[in-house]
């Protein structure tokens, strides 16, 4: 039976009623052979879907725990973070509360980062490394990120952090092809499991230099998940039910091919593009950079975007608000992970009836 998909949040997002099942499994001891045996089946399948030679880690925490962790194992002092919106900013907030030597280069919220404003950044400063978030889900825009990391590549020694957290399993990300040192995301989006696990790369250099890091932390070290992941395991007990819904999701995912998943999420998005010019929805992401992922929209004139939130939960339907700033001028449809275009054409549907009901009741007030 297929589920209809009601639930369009940009993270956490729908997580299949299979996936949701197979985390009722027995526990078991994490040094255990048979544990080890089960997950060595998900560090085999987890490279496919990063792009990936490497190693491709787990680490029980969320998206922003491994974004920290990168920042104190990849860098001493001298870190650039380019902004965009407010995931990037986090980044940005991150390196100065670890006392990092942080930069930043701003871009305007709703505009993508431009590879050759970052390419004179770092001829004017050598940095340790550059972070970079590929999808910004508050205003969803997607990045350039093959070009961006080129730019910094052949601009600077920089390692090349990068924040995937809405666009790995929804948008083509290539660690190895792209140059990417760190590549990290949380599971609950366009890989749509629960939220509790965050996975990321590690490439050699990034682990050479961690290497002479000082103060890397415990729970915070990249480069001791990389070593234990060797060994077969964890730095500490992971989550062990999320790990059973990763592993029977990385089947559905790779069943169904990246390249088929990264195509469905941008006939997702484009659909949702032509029905928002169709009815007056403007986007709020530059034209050139919008997400296969997220779309971020204004209504139309007069039409509040959180009395269109409100008045689709009370049809049962989830679509997020607008986030900081933006929240009373945008809303978001979190169109990603297992949703169908079957799915999002009724979420739409719902979508036109409810601005009618609040056009018509703005009309006789
Ligand atoms: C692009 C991006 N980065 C980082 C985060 C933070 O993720 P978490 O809440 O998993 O720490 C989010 C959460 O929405 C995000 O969208």
């Amino acid at each position: 039976m297929t589920e209809q998909i009601k639930f369009f949040l940009p993270g956490p997002s729908y997580v299949l009623e299979e996936v949701r099942q197979a985390m009722t499994g027995p526990m078991a001891g994490h040094r255990s052979a048979p544990f080890k045996a089960f997950y060595l089946k998900i560090a085999e399948r987890l490279p496919k879907v990063l792009r990936t030679a490497g190693d491709v880690m787990v680490a029980t925490g969320s998206s922003t725990l491994v974004m920290e962790s990168s920042v104190l194992s990849c860098a001493a002092s001298d870190v650039l973070n380019l902004t965009n919106g407010a995931f990037s900013e986090r980044w940005h907030s991150i390196s100065k509360s670890t006392g990092k030597n942080a930069d930043k280069v701003a871009f305007p919220w709703g505009e993508a980062v431009d590879p050759d404003t970052v390419r004179a950044a770092l001829r004017r400063k050598r940095y340790e490394a550059v972070t970079v978030v590929h999808n910004e889900t508050s205003t969803g825009v997607m990045s350039p990120l093959a070009e961006i990391a080129r730019a910094i590549r052949e601009e600077s020694d920089a390692l090349v952090l990068v924040d995937t957290v809405s666009s790995l399993g929804g948008a083509p990300v290539e660690a190895d092809a792209w140059g990417l040192d760190v590549v990290l995301a949380g599971t609950q989006k366009a890989l749509a499991l629960p939220p509790g696990l965050a996975v990321f790369t590690l490439s050699d250099r990034a682990a050479e230099r961690a290497a002479k890091v000082p103060h890397r932390g415990f729970y915070t070290d990249l480069l001791r998940y990389r070593d234990k992941h060797r060994e077969g395991g964890f730095i500490t007990t992971p989550g062990i039910p999320l790990l059973y819904a990763l592993d029977r999701q990385l089947d559905r995912m790779l069943a169904e091919g990246m390249e088929a998943r990264w195509t469905r999420h941008e006939l997702l998005y484009r659909r949702t593009a032509e029905w928002a010019a169709a009815r007056g929805h403007e986007y709020a992401s530059a034209p050139d950079a919008r997400s296969f992922t997220v779309s971020c929209l204004r209504p139309p004139a007069g039409v509040d975007p959180q009395a269109i939130v409100k008045g689709l939960a009370e049809r049962g339907f989830t679509i997020g608000g607008g986030y900081g700033d933006w929240k009373p001028t945008t809303f978001r449809i979190g169109h990603m992970g297992e949703v169908q275009e079957r799915d999002l054409d009724v979420l739409l549907d719902e979508i036109d009836q409810v601005v009618e009901g609040v056009a018509a009741g703005a009309a006789v007030r």
